[in-house]
C-alpha cells in the first residue's frame, strides 16, 4: 500500500488530498481495499454510486453495450442516447436535453444557454448571472466563476464578468441584484460543498416567481442533490417547482461519467447547431448507463427506499445530537446529510475509517453523509454505532 501511495504522489499532479486507502473493488454497500479491508460506504464516491457497487443488472447493461458499440460521435444518432433523453426529460419535467461528460461541463453549457438567451433578447453581451454565496458548481472557469467561495477562485482570476452573488435563502438579497440585464439565477437546491444547506420553501418558490416576473432563467444545479438522493428524482420536485434548466451529473450514470443539461420553456431552442458540442456527449456507453439507472431505480423502488431510510436516519441522528455535545447541528434533505461539529471533522473521519466506515467532509467542520441509495437500516445502525463511539 505504502509503495503505491509513494508512486502516486510522484506521478500525479498533486491536486488532491487523498486518504491513504487504495480501493480495489466493491459489492453493494461495501468497498474493499487492496489488502482486503472492508469499508461500509456512506460517501458513494461523492454522491455518484446510488446503486452501490457491482450491481449485477447495471453491470450487465453496461457489458451489453460494450459488446455492441462504445462510441459514435455526434455526427450520427444512436438509440441508447435517444432512449436516455426520453427518460431524462420525463423524469426531470424537461423538454430537451444535452448530454455531457461531467457536472462542470454541464454547468458550462447552462451558462452558455443563459448568455445566448440574453443575446437573442437584447442583441448585446451584457447578460448578468446571479449565483449564490457558499455555492459550488465545479472547477472549470465558467463553473468556478459562479461558485460563491473565494478560496476556490482566488489563484485563477480574473473570473467571468457580470456575475453577482446573493445570500442563499435570502430572497431580498436576490431581488436587490436583479437588473434589466439579469439573464439567469443559478442555485443548488441543496448546497453540497458549502456545508449541506437545503433551500427553504419560501426561497425557492420566491426565486421561481422572480424568474417568472422578470423572464429570467432559473437554473437548478442538481448535480449532487438530484437523481433520487433527496427522495424525489430531482430535489426541486419536493418543492413543487420546475426550473427552466436543470443540470445533472454524478448519480445520473452511477459510476459512468455522464452529465446532462435539461431545458424547458424559455430555455428551449436557444442553442442551435454549431453553438455547442462535446466529442463524448451522448456516447452510447454513457447513455446506456443513464437508461440502466432510470430502469433500476424504478425496478428497485429506490425513491421509496430513500424516503424510508431518511425517516430512520433522521430519527437516529436526532437522538445522537442530544447525546453528543461536539455536534453543533444536523442538516440536510433525504440521504444528503451534514453533521456540523464544533471541531474540525478530519480526525473524526479518519477515526471512522479505522472502524471501517467511509464518510466524507463538506468544508472543514461538517461530516457529510451521501450513502448509496440502496442503504438499509442495518447499515445506518452500524454507522450510528460508530459515530456514537468516535464522537
Ligand atoms: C453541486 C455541484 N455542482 C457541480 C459539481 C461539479 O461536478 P463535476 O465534479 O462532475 O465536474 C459538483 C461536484 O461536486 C457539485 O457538487
Amino acid at each position: 500500500m505504502n509503495r503505491y501511495i509513494q508512486e502516486a504522489n510522484q506521478q500525479f499532479i498533486s491536486a488532491y488530498n487523498r486518504y491513504p486507502i487504495i480501493l480495489d473493488h466493491g459489492e453493494g454497500m461495501y468497498l474493499y481495499d487492496i489488502d482486503g479491508k472492508r469499508y461500509l460506504d456512506f460517501g458513494s464516491g461523492i454522491g455518484v454510486c446510488g446503486l452501490g457497487y457491482h450491481d449485477p443488472n447495471h453491470t450487465r447493461m453496461l457489458q451489453g453495450q460494450i459488446e455492441k458499440l462504445l462510441h459514435t460521435s455526434n455526427l450520427f444518432y444512436n438509440v441508447p442516447a435517444i432512449e436516455a433523453a426520453k427518460q431524462f426529460n420525463q423524469a426531470a419535467n424537461m423538454e430537451q436535453v444535452f448530454f455531457t461528460n461531467s457536472g462542470a461541463e454541464a454547468i458550462e453549457g447552462a451558462i452558455k444557454i443563459a448568455k445566448k438567451y440574453h443575446f437573442l433578447k437584447y442583441k448585446n453581451k451584457n447578460g448578468e448571472i446571479i449565483a449564490m454565496k457558499k455555492s459550488f458548481h465545479g472547477r472549470s472557469m465558467g463553473a468556478l466563476s459562479i461558485t460563491g467561495q473565494e478560496a476556490y477562485q482566488e489563484p485563477f482570476g480574473p473570473m467571468l464578468p457580470h456575475i453577482k452573488f446573493a445570500e442563499f435563502n435570502d430572497l431580498e438579497s436576490v431581488k436587490q441584484l436583479i437588473t434589466e440585464n439579469t439573464c439567469a439565477i443559478f442555485l443548488e437546491t441543496v448546497q453540497g460543498e458549502g456545508g449541506i444547506y437545503p433551500a427553504t420553501d419560501f426561497f425557492i418558490k420566491g426565486v421561481r416567481q422572480l424568474c417568472d416576473e422578470h423572464k429570467i432563467l432559473m437554473i437548478s444545479d442538481e448535480i449532487q442533490c438530484g437523481m433520487g438522493r433527496c427522495g424525489q428524482m430531482f430535489a426541486y420536485q419536493i418543492y413543487n417547482i420546475v426550473p427552466d434548466i436543470v443540470v445533472s451529473a454524478k448519480g445520473l450514470g452511477c459510476g459512468i461519467p455522464v452529465g446532462a443539461i435539461g431545458t424547458r420553456g424559455l430555455a428551449t431552442g436557444i442553442l442551435n447547431a454549431g453553438d455547442h458540442g462535446t466529442t463524448y456527449g451522448s456516447n452510447p456507453l454513457a447513455t446506456a448507463a443513464v437508461i440502466s439507472v432510470f430502469n433500476l431505480y424504478n425496478q428497485y423502488r429506490i425513491l421509496s427506499n430513500v424516503n424510508a431510510m431518511t425517516a430512520y436516519l433522521d430519527k437516529e441522528l436526532s437522538e445522537l445530537v442530544l447525546q453528543k455535545t461536539v455536534i453543533k447541528e444536523v442538516r440536510g434533505l433525504g440521504l444528503m446529510k451534514g453533521i456540523e461539529l464544533f471541531a474540525p471533522a478530519t480526525s473524526y473521519i479518519k477515526a471512522l475509517q479505522e472502524l471501517g466506515i467511509i464518510v466524507i467532509p463538506s468544508g472543514t467542520h461538517v461530516i457529510r453523509l451521501l450513502p448509496p441509495l440502496i442503504v438499509q437500516k442495518e447499515h445506518i445502525d452500524m454507522l450510528v454505532q460508530a459515530l456514537r463511539k468516535i464522537l
